[in-house]
C-alpha cells in the first residue's frame, strides 16, 4: 500500500455549502489557484447541475489550473452529463458521483414505490442504480469517484455490497462518508478495517474518506480511516462546510507531519502556503476563523502566561510542537506604508495569493494609498481586507456611492444613503433605535428590500486607534443566507458595506436562479 495521502479538497463545493459562504466565480478561482499553489491533489470544484454559476466555476477551474478537478453529480445521467460537460476541457478531470446508501437516506429520500415497496427492493434498486451510474461516467472520463453517501450510519454488509459493485463498474475511488458526523473514530476505524478486508476487489480503487465534524470528531475519524487503509481525505481549508463543518485540511496535514513518528504516510502539502489559503477562504465566504482554531487562529502560536513566555524564550520547544513559519505565519511582518509603490505592492499581493490583472492594479493601488494616509503601517491583514473590499465592488449590483449618518444621546438617529445600480441613481433616508439601525433602514427603503438579519458583528483588524474595523452581516431570505464583510476606519461605514455586500450575494443568487428556472422551463416545452 502507497504511503502517500491524496488530499481532496472540497472548500469550493461542501465548504460552500457553510450557511452564508456563497462564493462568486471570481472568488472561486483565486481560491482554486491558491489551492493549487498549496499543492493539493484534487479540487472539488463543484456541483455543475445545481446552477448555471456553479457550472461555470467548475468549467473556469479545470481550463484553469494543472491539478485533478472533480465535479459532483448525483448518480443520475443528467447530472453526470453536466459535471463532464463543465469539466471536459480541463487537463486532469474526475466525476465524483453519490448514491444514499443508509436506510435513514433510503426510505427518506426513496420512500416512493416507484423504487420498490419493501427496504430490501429499495436497496436493490439503489445498488444497480450505483452500478449503472458508475458505469455511465466511465464513458466520460477514466477517473471515477463513488460515494455511498451516509456510510457511517449504512448497514455494513450492505456498505461491502454497494462498495464491491461500483468497484465491478469501474470506480476509482470509493468514499465513504460520515455524513453526519454520526460515528466515533474507534468505530469509524472498525469500518474502514472491515471493508478492507471483505469487499473482495478492494485492491482495485483507493479508499477514501469524508468526515463532518457534528461531534467535533471529522479530523480525529479521518485519521482512524487512514490508519487503517484510506490512502484519499477529504476536507476543507479551516474545516469549514455544511453544519458543523468538514475536516480540515490543515489539522489533518499537520497531524501527520507533526507526528510523522506515529505515521508512515504523508502528503505533499505545501504547508507554508496554509495561513495564505486559510485566510483568503475566510476573507472571501466571510466565515471568521475563531482565536483558538488549531494551526490557523489567531492565538495559535500566542504565548500569553509568563511561565509559557519563560519557558518559550529558553527553548522553543517546551511549549511549541511546530513553528509558526511551518504553516506560513510571519515573525516579522512586512509593513507597507504611503511611500510604498506599485510594484511593492503588487509583489506583495502576489505572494499573499491574490491575483491582480493589469488594469485592477491602479484601483488597488489608491485604495491602498487612501488607506495609507489613514494609517502609517498597513499590514498584511489590512491588504488581505482592501482586496476582500475591490471583489465586492467589483461583483456589486448595488454599490454605496453615500452615506449621512446623524445620531447623538438627545437624538433621533437618522441615517441617508444613495446607491448605484446599472440603471440609476437609488436615494432615501429612515430613523431607527441606533446608527446602525436607521442605516439599515434606509438601506431597505432604498432598495425596497427587508431581508432578516441574521448576525451582526464588529471587530478590529489590526491593533491600534487608527485600525480597520471589520462588519460582518449575514442575512437570510427564505431558506438561503448570505454573509456580507465591510471594512473601514468609520465602522459605520464598514457596517453599510458588510449589508449591501451581503444583498448583492443575494441578489445575484436569486437572478442566477430565476434564469436557472426560466432555461429549464424552457428546455421542458
Ligand atoms: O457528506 C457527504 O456525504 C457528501 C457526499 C456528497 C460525498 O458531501
Ligand atoms: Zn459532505
Amino acid at each position: 500500500m502507497t504511503n502517500q495521502l491524496i488530499i481532496f479538497d472540497t472548500t469550493l463545493r461542501d465548504g460552500e455549502q457553510s450557511p452564508g459562504a456563497s462564493l462568486s466565480v471570481s472568488e472561486k478561482i483565486e481560491i482554486a489557484k491558491q489551492l493549487e499553489k498549496l499543492n493539493v491533489n484534487v479540487i472539488e470544484a463543484g456541483f455543475p447541475v445545481s446552477s448555471p454559476e456553479q457550472f461555470e466555476a467548475v468549467e473556469r477551474i479545470s481550463k484553469e489550473v494543472g491539478v485533478t478537478v472533480a465535479a459532483l453529480a448525483r448518480a443520475k445521467e443528467i447530472d453526470i452529463k453536466a459535471a463532464y460537460n463543465a469539466i471536459k476541457d480541463g487537463e486532469k478531470k474526475r466525476i465524483h458521483t453519490f448514491s444514499s446508501t443508509s436506510d435513514y437516506h433510503i426510505l427518506g429520500k426513496f420512500g416512493d414505490d416507484r423504487y420498490g415497496k419493501t427496504l430490501a427492493d429499495k436497496r436493490e434498486t439503489i445498488l444497480k442504480m450505483s452500478y449503472d451510474m458508475v458505469q455511465y461516467a466511465k464513458t466520460f472520463v477514466e477517473d471515477v469517484e463513488f460515494s455511498a453517501e451516509d456510510a457511517g450510519r449504512t448497514d455494513l454488509n450492505y456498505l461491502v455490497e454497494v462498495v464491491e459493485a461500483a468497484i465491478d463498474a469501474g470506480a476509482t475511488t470509493i468514499n465513504i462518508p460520515d455524513t453526519t458526523g454520526y460515528t466515533m473514530p474507534k468505530e469509524f476505524g472498525e469500518k474502514i478495517a472491515y471493508l478492507m478486508e471483505k469487499v473482495k476487489n478492494i485492491n482495485k480503487a483507493i479508499i477514501s474518506v469524508h468526515c463532518h465534524n457534528d461531534l467535533g470528531l471529522a479530523v480525529a475519524n479521518s485519521i482512524a480511516g487512514i490508519e487503517n487503509g484510506a490512502r484519499q481525505i477529504e476536507c476543507t481549508i479551516n474545516g469549514i462546510g455544511e453544519r458543523a463543518g468538514n475536516a480540515s485540511l490543515e489539522e489533518i496535514v499537520m497531524a501527520l507531519k507533526v507526528r510523522k513518528d506515529i505515521f508512515e504516510i504523508e502528503s505533499k502539502i505545501e504547508t507554508k502556503e496554509i495561513i495564505n489559503t486559510s485566510k483568503l477562504v475566510s476573507g472571501y465566504t466571510g466565515i471568521i476563523i475563531q482565536p483558538n482554531k488549531a494551526i490557523v487562529g489567531e492565538n495559535a502560536f500566542a504565548h500569553e502566561s509568563g511561565i509559557h513566555q519563560d519557558g518559550m524564550l529558553k527553548n522553543r520547544e517546551t511549549y511549541e510542537i511546530m513553528t509558526p513559519e511551518t504553516v506560513g505565519v510571519q515573525k516579522t511582518k512586512i509593513v507597507l506604508g504611503r511611500h510604498s509603490g506599485r510594484h511593492g505592492l503588487k509583489a506583495r499581493l502576489d505572494e499573499l495569493g491574490y491575483i491582480i490583472e493589469a488594469d485592477e492594479l491602479q484601483k488597488i493601488y489608491d485604495a491602498f494609498t487612501k488607506l495609507a494616509d489613514k494609517k502609517k503601517e498597513v499590514y498584511d491583514d489590512d491588504l488581505r481586507i482592501l482586496m476582500g473590499d475591490s471583489k465586492n465592488k467589483n461583483n456589486a449590483i448595488f454599490d454605496l456611492e453615500y452615506m449621512h449618518v446623524f445620531g447623538g444621546s438627545s437624538t433621533i438617529p437618522t441615517a441617508t444613503v444613495r446607491i448605484k445600480t446599472d440603471e440609476k441613481m437609488l436615494e432615501d433616508s429612515s430613523t431607527g433605535d441606533g446608527p446602525v439601525d436607521a442605516l439599515y433602514n434606509a438601506i431597505d427603503r432604498a432598495l425596497n428590500k427587508k431581508p432578516t438579519v441574521e448576525s451582526y458583528r464588529v471587530r478590529s483588524v489590526t491593533s491600534g486607534r487608527e485600525a480597520l474595523g471589520e462588519v460582518t452581516v449575514r442575512i437570510r431570505k427564505n431558506d438561503r443566507s448570505y454573509t456580507g464583510v465591510g471594512v473601514s476606519t468609520d465602522i459605520i461605514e464598514a457596517s453599510a458595506k458588510a449589508y449591501i455586500t451581503a444583498i448583492n450575494k443575494k441578489e445575484r443568487y436569486e437572478r442566477n436562479n430565476n434564469k436557472n428556472k426560466t432555461e429549464n422551463s424552457k428546455s421542458e416545452i
